[in-house]
């Protein structure tokens, strides 16, 4: 029925012309607390840049003139990432950090889209499609918590989805899909597979660029969020077949890139024996944090990212609070429906590592 001119709109009724696909999302939240020592919940760098390297970048925006809008993409950026990787800059595109890049997978591929995802995957994945209205269908894991790669190919086979989403080494068991398992997979799907390769700079795997070399469905996806430390800049970029990335570009918000975090991100990429030693430092951590975690019998997961996955002693949100009482921030996993009692710590400095161990020590005591 039509309101009428007397009736008067109310806050609930206008609240049902949100699509209910957005409304029975719920908001991504990474909960913050006060007095944390060691911050380990977040899979970030614990390694902020120099200060020499933030002074000089900062020196650099006093002439750049605020008044005006950035390039509409960062061309100088995706030039510069292409020479890293050695391929054509057309098949780079940047993003304000990779979880924004999925948007323009949802308008792309997921609207409408049939897509297929592994469980667990990097959560936001599935909150996308099921935001862009994309059909989606899950893979369980195996029993180790490894992708379960043959269901995936053979699904992928018959349910032709646009796009089939893999990560490697995958958020939030740290484990890595086999090269030979990637290449069958894309070799069988007909639509897009998108690989998520956050924490390549971990994996001693070959990565998955001769693939894209070799099949036209690959893409991949990566940040400087990781192995490179710019989580606060937001830089994440997508490498694909010129073609693909042209086509992919028309999906895009112009100006999504600052000067700040463009011009941060040229200037890291100059530093790799930086970016190497910080990676190796995080491998340290992880191995010792692992080994650790093994000696108290909690059950990690081999990882080959920044961050071990592991069984909680108690309950993992009460697990979560108790280690927080102690200043230590790590994440409650049990919100995925195979990891109802895990919890993920990140590899950080050498004194949070050791607040960490501190903290899981006293409170295995009790
Ligand atoms: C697998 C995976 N993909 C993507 C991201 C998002 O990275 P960004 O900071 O570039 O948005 C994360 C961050 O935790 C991740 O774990």
């Amino acid at each position: 029925m039509e309101p009428t001119d007397t009736e008067m709109l109310t806050e609930s009724s206008i609240l049902e012309r949100i699509r209910p696909a957005v409304r029975s999302e719920k908001q991504y939240r990474v909960r913050s607390y006060p007095a944390i020592e060691a911050k380990l919940n977040q899979n970030e760098s614990p390694y902020d840049l120099p200060e020499s390297l933030k002074q000089e970048v900062l020196s650099e925006m006093v002439s750049v003139p605020f008044n005006r809008y950035p390039d509409d993409q960062p061309g100088d950026l995706e030039s510069a990432l292409a020479e890293m990787l050695g391929v054509n800059p057309e098949g780079i595109l940047v993003g304000n950090g990779s979880n924004e890049l999925t948007h323009t997978l949802g308008l792309a591929l997921m609207a409408d889209g049939k897509v297929l995802l592994p469980s667990p995957l990097f959560a936001l994945f599935r909150s996308v499609v099921r935001l862009f209205g994309g059909q989606l269908t899950e893979i369980t894991c195996l029993e180790d918590l490894s992708f379960d790669m043959d269901r995936i190919i053979t699904t992928a086979g018959q349910l032709d989805p646009d796009l089939t989403v893999i990560a490697t080494p995958n958020n939030p068991t740290g484990l890595e899909v086999n090269h030979s398992d990637l290449q069958r997979l894309v070799e069988t799907a007909r639509g897009f597979v998108l690989v998520d390769e956050a924490y390549v700079e971990f994996s001693e795997q070959p990565d998955a660029i001769s693939l894209m070399q070799k099949h036209p469905n690959v893409l991949i996806m990566r940040t400087l969020s990781k192995g490179f430390g710019l989580a606060g800049l937001r830089i994440g970029y997508l490498i694909g077949r010129p073609s693909v990335i042209s086509e992919l570009r028309k999906a895009r918000l112009p100006f999504m890139i600052g000067e700040l975090a463009k011009r941060t991100a040229i200037r890291l990429l100059n530093e790799p024996a930086l970016v190497q030693r910080r990676v190796r430092e995080m491998q340290e951590s992880v191995d010792k944090l692992y080994e650790a975690l093994n000696r108290f019998g909690l059950q990690p997961v081999p990882s080959k990212a920044n961050f071990v996955l592991f069984k909680a002693p108690t309950r993992p949100a009460d697990f979560v609070e108790m280690m927080a009482g102690h200043g230590v921030l790590i994440r409650d996993m049990s919100g995925y429906s195979e990891l109802r009692d895990y919890v993920r710590v990140c590899a950080g400095t050498s004194a949070e590592n050791k607040a960490f161990l501190d903290a899981l020590t006293k409170i295995l005591d009790h």
